[in-house]
């Protein structure tokens, strides 16, 4: 069957789109809005990110920028070897954590059924889907309480091949395994990690595990469109041809040096002009419920790579902006009231969907209650959309910043081209703010600490850190 990705036409209709008329002064306010002169004095600057990111593609940790075009011979290997585990397996579960389970998580929630695991296996045609993402002992029971280790293949991912809470995940799934499987429990593992550092790589060739690598350009929080998230999208019978299509038709838009036409510069630009204007907050407010990862995989990616102590010259900056996830229209009953009449510190981005997967007319009922019986007759589609359009009103009246990202459809297309989109924003983002993007000192400082706690060897002096720290008082504590 000809993929619709391939029809330029079906690709144009897809393209998703930025509305940013509420951050401008005309909408919401001279006091908070900006100017097409505020705007155009950061055009040069942005500019100068774009060229400095073209001329660096794909090379040091922009290796991310390749992965929707240089994949074609591993999207093969995954399908292959997705398309065996969807016959023989009853369970698929990844074991990661940060950005080796945010993707996975979000691309799920995304394009899979809201109620997945709870599918008849004839509807579902696939295993059950689990992400463990702590190391919370209660979890780890639970899981073992709902699945058979024996019906079940373990998605083990870490790019370091060392971190202390997958790697503890591994050892008990895979003991288990042994136990009940001798020596088949390998075939129950795949390794997603670096193809030459950590301690992954080494296990998975003593042990003869199937192995996919995660490349050496790709951290963490950049990695969902490679083998991290690419197996278990296809295992869940995603289209992941057509999530690369969605990456690289939005390569194509942010590559553009007419700074306008280029929508992740653009939002860049704005959201660094909102920081400098002590907008500290970045709000992500799906209204789809499908979308809600998304904005948890966005947290990460914003808070991971844009907050840092230092700048790539090394004056001490702490810059960032914390992310916030939202759910419309769910969180208009919890944190709405803040965002509308709070502290001006915030941006908030809606994500729209113009067309929903589903329609659902609300029944005809309660004829002697008019105050019900208005929405009779509409659908809960067009519910969910005045609700959006109604809060976006109630905060640009109240003179709050605002923007909308809408999205034609949610569909593996659209996927790519926003997880793409939002991994451009926060590339120009990070050039804007001349940090640097892709390290995570303050997550390494964390690991480390637990390291040294646990007595790994090497840590020692870390333990010592550790133990001169002041002893916490009584009086502090009631
Ligand atoms: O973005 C990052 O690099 C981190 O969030 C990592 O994804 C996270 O710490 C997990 O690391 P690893 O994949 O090495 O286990």
């Amino acid at each position: 069957m000809a993929k619709r990705y391939l029809n330029r036409e079906w690709r144009n209709s897809m393209r998703i789109r930025l509305d940013y008329n509420n951050m401008m002064s005309e909408f919401v306010g001279e006091k908070e809005g900006f100017t097409l002169k505020m705007i155009n004095s950061e055009r040069s600057n942005a500019l100068r990110a774009l060229e400095r990111i073209k001329n660096s593609r794909g090379k040091g940790w922009l290796g991310w920028m390749d992965l929707p075009f240089n994949q074609a011979d591993i999207v093969k290997d995954i399908n292959e070897t997705a398309k065996k585990i969807r016959k023989t397996a009853k369970n698929f579960v990844v074991l990661g954590i940060g950005g080796s389970a945010l993707g996975p998580i979000a691309v799920f929630q995304a394009l899979c059924h809201l109620h997945y695991n709870d599918l008849p296996n004839k509807v579902r045609k696939g295993p059950k889907f689990y992400v463990e993402d702590n190391v919370d002992p209660e979890r780890m029971k639970a899981l073992l309480d709902v699945i058979n280790v024996e019906e079940t293949v373990f998605n083990v991912i870490t790019k370091s091949g060392a971190t202390s809470e997958t790697m503890t995940q591994y050892l008990i799934i895979y003991d288990l395994l042994k136990q009940k499987l001798g020596d088949k429990a390998k075939d129950h593992i795949i390794a997603t990690t670096s193809s030459n550092a950590g301690n992954l790589i080494k296990l998975a060739k003593s042990e003869d595990f199937k192995t996919f690598y995660i490349p050496d350009g790709v951290g963490g929080r950049f990695s969902e469109l490679c083998p991290v998230g690419l197996l278990p999208a296809a295992v869940l019978g995603i289209d992941i041809a057509e999530m690369l299509a969605g990456a690289a038709y939005m390569d194509k838009l942010c590559m553009n040096d007419s700074f306008y036409k280029n929508p992740a510069l653009v939002n860049a630009t704005l959201q660094y002009i909102a920081m400098k204007n002590g907008k500290n907050i970045s709000v992500m407010m799906p209204y789809a419920d499908g979308l809600k990862f998304i904005a948890d995989w966005y947290c990460q990616l914003w808070a991971e790579s844009l907050g840092k102590e230092v700048d790539n010259d090394g004056k001490v900056v702490n810059a960032g902006q914390t992310p916030v996830k939202s759910l419309g229209v769910t969180d208009q009953h919890s944190q709405v009231q803040l965002y509308t009449e709070g502290p001006f510190d915030k941006v908030i981005t809606f994500l729209a969907v113009d067309k929903y997967r589903e329609e659902v007319v609300i029944s005809d009922g309660c004829h002697d209650i008019p105050d019900v019986h208005f929405l009779c007759g509409h659908t809960m589609n067009e519910l969910i959309d005045a609700e959006r359009s109604a809060t976006e009103y109630a905060l640009t009246v109240k003179e709050r910043l605002n923007h909308t990202i809408y999205l034609p459809e949610i569909n593996a297309f659209t996927i790519g081209e926003l997880l793409y989109f939002f991994e451009m924003e926060t590339a120009f983002a990070g050039e804007l703010l001349n940090v640097n993007t892709y390290n995570q000192p303050g997550v390494e400082n964390g690991k480390n600490a637990t390291y040294a706690l646990l007595g790994r060897k090497g840590y020692e002096a870390k333990k010592a850190e550790l133990n001169s720290a002041p002893a916490k008082k009584t009086e502090f504590t009631c």
